[in-house]
This record gives structure tokens, C-alpha cells and sequence, in this order.
């Protein structure tokens, strides 16, 4: 097929982000305010940071996550909840763990225990069980322990275990446990970090109470920060590849955007210990942007099914100083993934779970011209591939006014993927501003699909090998997006665009 072209100020279409304050038709009131996510889970008031214990259970997505239910600080961290039906739109529901007696509740997972090994789920069959990180921190030091509560009302309330803590080395960096069933052995495993000692040091249990040391892996790879939220998870292959092990680690501060990031290592795990691979592709950053931390996979999913992954949309460089409120935080979109095998090496793809809220779609290879009729608002999608083109710099920007874009390109002499948001408006702090780049791969498709919401820019380009999620803060509500090239000469493309409708109304 011929693919249309277009010249380097030409428009593909304009948008006006929606900050309007208007809630006619909205069901729940508020989720309007300036920057507030349309697409992208944030409580309704306060501080969140990591997500905790996804997990779906008798047909409901839970999100539990760091959550401050006093401010919109770091604080008092306990355990916030939501629930959806199809892991977009989102009811809040009351706090889940609360922090209690000067021990806050930290990161965590949750289980499905679906033969009552834990004794908990008596008279019921099944129930569910959360592991978390118990923090303490009195002027001897702080402490880091692992606890576990169950719920037997599908995670509306919680009872902590009267014999906490589970696991506890009497240490301060301890933490994080990411705890799934293993099918093979009929038994639990836990991956946890010893941040300090950037290891994640792997448990078993028959119970989830009583846990023996399997092995450690770590120090490896990157190891600038502290390691924390590992999780371990199976991701199968796309077109005859097997399916591997992957494990994920998060690190703070030192990732190569700046601050947070996570990297992965795709290997083996023979039931006691994981083995990293030295295939091309195997050691990869899970999201190249600056803004994406701490992402856990769903238990309890069907068999077979591709897992599920949602991180937080922020840095901790500068997490404490977004311009929001009431709120302060966002999780990403859910991501589906699996793994690439292909000339170039190994490759984790991420899919974002985004159709259901697609309305009002535009074919832009029917564009006439290069401009497309209409104003758009956020939130909105766009899935654009490129033609093979000799620009050494192409792309697309999305002006919010004359002095204001964001530029979303590839860099063929320096082989990047890349996002471009020092111009893109509220320069939160110094750190903010940047240019954020992936490999590129030049043998892979040249595509990106943006889900661009008001306040962030989530990209999966090269067909998902590569996810970039950067938050921006547009100083204007407008917005048209262009094409443009080094050199101003036509670049060709085609593809989609989607408005998305908001999950809040
Ligand atoms: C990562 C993290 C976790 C910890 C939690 C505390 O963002 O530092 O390691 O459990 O946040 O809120």
C-alpha cells in the first residue's frame, strides 16, 4: 500500500487537552482537575506510590498500592485498594492495611490460596493472602520484616496474622516479597530484596507461613542503587519461542533515565534457583522512560494467561514535587506480555490493555493532505509505522503552543528510540527535563503506539520491544501533533488514531 506523506509543519491533527471543569454527565464527581488522569488509575485524594498485591479473584482485578490516606506526602504507608472488571476502570475502595501500631505496611503481593494451605480461609475454601513488608523504624534503626494478613470477603477486609513476622533477619533493607504459587512443586515461592546488597534472595513455603531460604541471586547487572520490588514471573513466547523466566528488579536511584528504573533479566528458574542468560536481548530495561517504577504481574490469572504487569508512573527524583491535587500519583496502563525471539536477540513485548475505552477512530493513511479534520482531547491513542526513510531524525511532536512540545522520534545515527520532553512545559525540577532513549534495532519495525493522557506520555515502539512512559506537565490546554523530519523533506506513515473515552465518567 502507498503511504501518504507529509511535510515537516504539517498537521496531523489539532487537540485541546481537556482541562475543562465541567463534569456534566460525569458519574463520579471530581477526576477533573488540571493534569488528572483520565486513563490511568490515581486515588481520588492523597499520596500513592508502588502498586501491591495485584490479583484477580472471583472475576474482580484488585490493585492495592502504597497509599498515605493522610496526605499527599510519603507517609504512614498502608495499603490502598481498588477493583475493575476489565483492569480499567477502577472503583476505590477503603484502605485494606492500614499502617498499625507504628509499623507501616510496604510493598507486597497478594495470593490466591486456593487449597487453604494457610489454615486462613476456614469455613471457606479459598481465600486471599497478602505478604507485605512490615517498616519500623524507632531511634535504634528501622526495620524491615515480612508479615502476612489474609482476607476471607474478597479483599474488603484484612486480619494480620497474630504470629507476624513470617520472615525476619533483624535487618534494615529487607523487603518487598513477591509471592506466587509454584505449580511444578505445589508449593509457594517468595522472591524478596536485600536492596542494599542488590541480591533477591528466594524462599519456599507449604503454608506462607513457615518459609525456607531456596538460593540468592545479585549482585548483577546494574547495581548503582538500591535494588527493591522484584518480581518473578514466567513470560511465554510469541511464534514458536519457548517461554522463559524473567526476573525484574527495580533500582533507586541510579537507573539510566535518571532516579528510578528497572531492569530484567530473562534466564532460567529450576524451582530453587535463577540463572541469568547470556542471549542477546536477555538483560533489558522493563520501560526506558523515566517514569515507570516498582511494576508487579497479576496472580491468580487463568492458566495460559500472558501476564499482566502495571507499575508506578513516577520517579522518586522528583516524586514529592508533582504539581497535582488532592492527589499525588498514577499507576501506568496494564501491560500484557510476552517474549520475541528474532535476529536480533531476545525481546520482552509489552501490549497495553487500552482497547476498551477506544471510541471515534480516524484511519490516518485516508488523510487527505496530511491534516485530519476535528480537535482531539486527551486522553487519545495513536499507533503510527513509519516508512523506511533515509531522515536521520524523524518523528512526530505534539505542540501544546508555539514554544511547547513534547517530541517522540527515531535517531537513526545514533540508533535511539526517544522521547523529548525539555520542552514539554512545567519543568518540575532540574532533574525533570529530558531526553529519554532506547536501542533502537534496526532489523525491527519502525512504529510506535502513544497513549497520551494529561499528563503523561506512555510509548511502546519497535511493536512493543520497547516501552517509554514519561510524565509531562503542559503548561496549555491545546495541543496539534506533527510530523517532522532533519532535514524538513516528507517522511512517510500510517496508522491509527483512537480518542479514548475517561475511565471516570
Ligand atoms: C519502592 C519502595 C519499596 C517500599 C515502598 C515504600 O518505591 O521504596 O521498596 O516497599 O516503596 O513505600
Amino acid at each position: 500500500m502507498r503511504m501518504p506523506s507529509f511535510k515537516l509543519t504539517d498537521t496531523l491533527f489539532a487537540c485541546a487537552l481537556a482541562f475543562s471543569t465541567s463534569i456534566a454527565g460525569a458519574q463520579v464527581i471530581g477526576y477533573d482537575e488540571p493534569y488528572r488522569p483520565q486513563v490511568h488509575f490515581s486515588p481520588r485524594e492523597h499520596w500513592t506510590n508502588d502498586p501491591n498485591g495485584l490479583v484477580y479473584f472471583h472475576k474482580e482485578y484488585h490493585l492495592f498500592y502504597q497509599f498515605n490516606p493522610f496526605g499527599d506526602e510519603w507517609g504512614h504507608m498502608s495499603w490502598g485498594h481498588a477493583v475493575s472488571m476489565d483492569l480499567l476502570n477502577w472503583q476505590e475502595l477503603p484502605v485494606a492495611i492500614p499502617e498499625k501500631d507504628g509499623e507501616m505496611a510496604f510493598t507486597g503481593s497478594v495470593v490466591v490460596d486456593r487449597e487453604n494451605t494457610s489454615g486462613f480461609c476456614t469455613p471457606r475454601t479459598e481465600c486471599l493472602v497478602a505478604v507485605y513488608t512490615g517498616y519500623r523504624s524507632t531511634s535504634q534503626g528501622t526495620q524491615q520484616t515480612q508479615n502476612i494478613a489474609y482476607s476471607r470477603d474478597d479483599g474488603r477486609t484484612w486480619t494480620r496474622y497474630a504470629a507476624n513476622p513470617v520472615i525476619d533477619l533483624h535487618t534494615a533493607d529487607f523487603r518487598d516479597p513477591s509471592v506466587s504459587w509454584d505449580e511444578k512443586e505445589s508449593r509457594w515461592l517468595m522472591a524478596v530484596s536485600l536492596a542494599m546488597e542488590h541480591k533477591i534472595r528466594f524462599y519456599t513455603s507449604p503454608n506462607l507461613k513457615e518459609w525456607t531460604q531456596l538460593s540468592d541471586f545479585g549482585p548483577a547487572g546494574d547495581v548503582d542503587g538500591a535494588w527493591e520490588c522484584p518480581d518473578l514471573l514466567r513470560i511465554p513466547g510469541e511464534n514458536g519461542t519457548g517461554d522463559m523466566w524473567a526476573l525484574k528488579i527495580g533500582l533507586n536511584p541510579g537507573a539510566p533515565q535518571g532516579g528510578s528504573g528497572e531492569q530484567y533479566f530473562l534466564g532460567n528458574f529450576d524451582g530453587k534457583r535463577f540463572t541469568a542468560s547470556s542471549e542477546p536481548g536477555s538483560h533489558g530495561w522493563t520501560n526506558y522512560g523515566k517514569d515507570d517504577y516498582c511494576a508487579i504481574s497479576f496472580n491468580g490469572l487463568p492458566n495460559g494467561a500472558k501476564p499482566i504487569l502495571i507499575g508506578w508512573m513516577n520517579n522518586w527524583q522528583y516524586a514529592s514535587r508533582l504539581p497535582t491535587s488532592p492527589w499525588r500519583g498514577q499507576m501506568s496502563v496494564p501491560r500484557r506480555l510476552s517474549l520475541l525471539r528474532d535476529d536480533a536477540g531476545l525481546a520482552v513485548v509489552q501490549y497495553p490493555v487500552i482497547a476498551p475505552l477506544r471510541a471515534n477512530h480516524s484511519d490516518i493513511s485516508t488523510t487527505k493532505g496530511g491534516s485530519l479534520s476535528g480537535n482531539m482531547q486527551a486522553p487519545f491513542e495513536l499507533d503510527l509505522q513509519f516508512g523506511r526513510t533515509s531522515e536521520q531524525v524523524f518523528g512526530i511532536r505534539i505542540y501544546t503552543d508555539e514554544q511547547h512540545w513534547t517530541e517522540i522520534g527515531f535517531d537513526q545515527p545514533k540508533r535511539e528510540f526517544y522521547i523529548d520532553r525539555t520542552r514539554s512545559g512545567v519543568a518540575i525540577t532540574p532533574d525533570f527535563p529530558a531526553r529519554t532513549t532506547a536501542p533502537l534495532i534496526v532489523s525491527r519495525s519502525y512504529d510506535f503506539k502513544l497513549i497520551i493522557d494529561r499528563s503523561s506520555i506512555e510509548a511502546y515502539a519497535q511493536n512493543g520491544t520497547i516501552a517509554m512512559t514519561n510524565l509531562i506537565f503542559p503548561a496549555s490546554r491545546n495541543c496539534r501533533v506533527a510530523l517532522f523530519s532533519s532535514s524538513g523533506k516528507a517522511v512517510s506513515v500510517r496508522g491509527d488514531r483512537w480518542k479514548l473515552r475517561s475511565i471516570w465518567r
